[in-house]
């Protein structure tokens, strides 16, 4: 079951996998997200909202993938690994989860909301104060969690890129 060739068939999975994660997070975070705060009222918020929609498809399939692959990598290399090198792996795979948690359970109900209004905005209906107050707290809720998502990613790559190497320093 753990054969040599699938070890090296889910490593190459995993890495990949991960870093097509971790660039659509960060595309999201750093780039579409604070382009929809800044813009969305100029008439971008539409095509934002579309290329938003699309970077988290990616990156919740990509998201999956890791996570399988790094799950079956722990059970067949790593079952009881109380080295620091298992602590380190394990933070690790723990922020990658947890990023995954923010994002599924913030960012994602945010947008469909923002996505939601922006339709009754194009088909021409109210723009009501109170609605425009919606739209900024579901922006800023996007902002805040898309960042708290990359940050949780980029701890856990720090962690996958270094736990190898943890137990010399001890
Ligand atoms: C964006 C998230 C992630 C990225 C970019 C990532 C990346 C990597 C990389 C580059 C390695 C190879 C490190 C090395 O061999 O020195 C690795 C190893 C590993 N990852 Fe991840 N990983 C992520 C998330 C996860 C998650 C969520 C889990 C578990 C649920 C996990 C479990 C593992 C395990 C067990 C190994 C060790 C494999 C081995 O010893 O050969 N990773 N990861």
């Amino acid at each position: 079951m753990f054969d040599l060739t699938l070890i090296v068939l889910a490593r190459a999975l995993h890495v990949m996998s991960g870093v097509a994660w971790a660039g659509a997070t960060f595309m999201l975070a750093s780039v579409i997200v604070p382009l929809m705060l800044r813009h969305a009222d100029e008439g971008a918020g539409r095509w934002l909202g579309l290329a938003a929609r699309r970077a988290g498809m990616v990156s919740a399939g990509a998201a999956l993938l890791t996570i399988a692959s790094g799950i079956y990598l722990f059970v067949a290399l790593h079952p009881h690994d109380d080295s620091l090198n298992g602590h380190v792996l394990k933070i690790g795979a723990s922020a990658a989860l947890l990023s995954l948690a923010v994002a599924f359970l913030v960012s994602r109900p945010a947008g469909r909301k923002l996505g939601q209004l922006q339709m009754s905005a194009v088909a021409g209906e109210s723009r009501s104060a109170q609605v425009e107050q919606e739209r900024a707290r579901l922006r800023r809720r996007m902002a805040i969690s898309t960042r708290i998502a990359a940050a949780l990613l980029g701890l856990s790559i720090l962690a996958m890129a270094t736990f190898r190497y943890a137990g010399a320093f001890s």
